[in-house]
């Protein structure tokens, strides 16, 4: 059977819109704070970890994706976002560029809300000695794995994403890694 474009993780993500009638429509709706917690409560489960900038919940009608937190204007969902929007994209000599990335399903329209796949973590001996260059942050919690393929779910901060090199780097192997 054929792969959707889903399942192979090429998808373009999605910008959700705002797409309330009225500045004080939203006004209105955001002053209901039961109804904000009971939203929160919806799309929020477990709290799987944090970092810097983010804190992670397992998305919760969908355990397969995460819902990544972004409370200050740091820009880190959007810098995913863009990345995974020209990565999925890839084809051809660079195919390979995408499964080193955790893909994104979509982001809300002002970027605090970004839902991401999820990945496990499985034993370290099993992870790989050699990540590609353009990876900036490697510490081990911003990797992991979607069945076979170990990915980076942490590129928010990624800066050398112009040019993918097929160039690799050596990761220090200790307990960091
Ligand atoms: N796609 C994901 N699947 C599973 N856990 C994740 C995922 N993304 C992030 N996490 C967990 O949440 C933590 C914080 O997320 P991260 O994207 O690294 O935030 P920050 O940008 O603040 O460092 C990670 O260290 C990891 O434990
Ligand atoms: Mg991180």
């Amino acid at each position: 059977m054929k792969k959707s474009n889903e399942q192979k993780g090429n998808m373009q993500p999605i910008r959700l819109e705002n797409n309330i009638n009225s500045i004080s429509e939203v006004s209105v709706i955001s002053q209901l704070q039961d109804v904000n917690t009971d939203l929160i409560l919806s799309l929020c489960g477990k709290k799987l970890g944090s970092g810097s900038y983010r804190t992670v919940y397992e998305h919760n009608w969908d355990k397969r994706y995460v819902v990544k937190i972004e409370p200050n204007n740091t820009e880190c969902n959007m810098a995913e976002f863009m990345l995974w929007s020209e990565v999925c994209g890839l084809c051809g000599d660079l195919a390979w560029v995408k499964d080193w990335f955790a893909p994104v399903l979509w982001m809300s329209p002002n970027g605090k809300i970004l839902v991401m796949r999820r990945t496990q973590e499985k034993d370290k001996k099993e992870r790989p000695r050699k990540v590609p260059d353009f990876f900036t942050d490697l510490k081990r919690e911003n990797f992991g794995w979607i069945g076979n393929k170990f990915v980076c779910h942490d590129y928010g901060f990624i800066h050398k994403f112009i040019k993918y090199g097929s160039k690799m780097q050596k990761v220090r192997q200790d307990a960091w890694w």
